[in-house]
């Protein structure tokens, strides 16, 4: 028998992956002023150590107001690298490949953290907060201000902080970056006709919705080194008739091929509060899918992946080219080292020297 497919190593570009997993981008919400700090080292070291493949560090803000809480961890600044440069270093030294997910919160800003008394609440510019900004004068929620609508100069500044961002990353050690349209935040509030009214031409028509999307893949794609990947995550439906569709995800996704973009990284919802989602074990599986058919483009899998085998049988059965594991990887930083062992693979364990003699 073969060795089994999620430790096939996996080239992107000039990067290589010892393996197909992936720890999916999660908040940690414990940044002061976008400070990655011993926490952020910490909780990436063990996973490097406990044998993924790649590392995508938490949605981090492009700039102060893209944060989605002030605990966020940030890449707005110069002064922010170095600390990030320790985490990389640790995570290259180890095996795994670090990335970092940009990201702009949109309306969903300026929230109180979800260890805070009054989580997910509006946090008001005296305690630290700020004005959300959209593509629409939308709230999201019931509470807190009604969002800055942005004017086009201000469209195409934040288009230039990603890419402003993309290269501190790289600076940074970062060797993937993803950017994140996904989950009702900025990117993909344009995208999306529940959130995004406007009429000029960031807005309207499928080709007014995707021009932030395209311009932003675009000012990225043309800062990062040719053997950088760029991935992008979206939220490939919004579960809604009328909303954002996987249709409408297959035809972006051929358009940021041809823009360079290497993977699909493939989420849903986080546009309305009013969708019903089939939640189960690979129930965003298909999207990765036929993104990955139809658009010809490497696509990664996530939500609700345990179990090594299930892991395995999305990879072997070519639904995907990546499987991105969140929470199995809080309750298991060395789910790999695991996977490994239960599925038979005959590549070198990914597990550190320091244990490996031991063990
Ligand atoms: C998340 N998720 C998430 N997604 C994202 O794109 N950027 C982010 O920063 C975060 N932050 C985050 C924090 C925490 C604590 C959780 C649990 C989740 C979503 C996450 O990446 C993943 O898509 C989902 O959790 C589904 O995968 P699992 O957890 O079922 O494997």
């Amino acid at each position: 028998a073969g060795s089994p497919s999620l430790f096939t190593p996996l080239q992107l570009r000039g990067v290589t992956l010892r393996n197909r997993v992936a720890m999916s981008p999660m908040c940690q919400y414990s940044s002061e002023d976008g400070f990655a700090n011993d926490w952020h080292l910490a909780h990436h070291a063990a996973r490097a150590v406990g044998g993924v493949g790649l590392l995508i560090a938490e949605a981090t803000g492009v700039v102060p107001e893209g944060r989605i809480t002030p605990n966020c961890l940030g890449i707005w600044k110069d002064q922010h690298v170095p600390a990030l440069r320790r985490m990389t270093d640790f995570v290259t030294a180890n095996g795994a490949v670090p990335g970092i997910q940009l990201a702009h919160a949109g309306v969903k800003g300026s929230r109180h953290r979800p260890l805070h008394p009054q989580r997910n609440r509006y946090v008001p510019l005296e305690e630290g907060g700020w004005l959300p900004v959209g593509p629409t004068a939308k709230r999201y929620g019931s509470d807190g201000p009604v969002p800055h609508e942005l004017t086009v100069p201000e469209i195409h500044e934040v288009t230039n902080a990603f890419a402003a961002a993309a290269e501190r990353s790289i600076a940074a050690g970062f060797r993937v970056v993803e950017l994140h349209f996904a989950h009702g935040y900025l990117g993909h509030s344009f995208l999306s006709p529940l959130m995004n009214e406007r009429e000029d031409d960031y807005g309207g028509s499928f080709e007014g919705r995707v021009r932030f999307l395209i311009e932003t893949v675009r000012a990225v794609r043309a800062v990062l080194p040719e053997d950088a990947p760029l991935f992008v995550r979206l939220s490939c439906t919004d579960w809604v008739e009328g909303g954002w569709s996987l249709d409408d995800s297959v035809e972006a996704s051929r358009r940021m091929k041809e823009e360079g973009v290497d993977l699909v990284d493939c989420s849903t919802g986080g546009a309305t509060r009013d969708a019903s989602i089939p939640v189960g074990p690979d129930y965003q599986v298909p999207f990765a899918e036929r993104i990955r058919k139809d658009a010809g483009i490497a696509t990664g899998a996530v939500g609700l992946i345990t179990e090594p085998a299930q892991a395995e049988a999305i990879v072997a059965e070519g639904r995907a080219d990546l499987v991105l594991l969140g929470r199995q990887l809080l309750r298991e930083p060395h789910w790999s080292l695991r996977a490994w062992g239960e599925l038979g693979a005959t590549t070198p364990a990914p597990i550190a020297p320091e244990y490996a003699w031991a063990l």
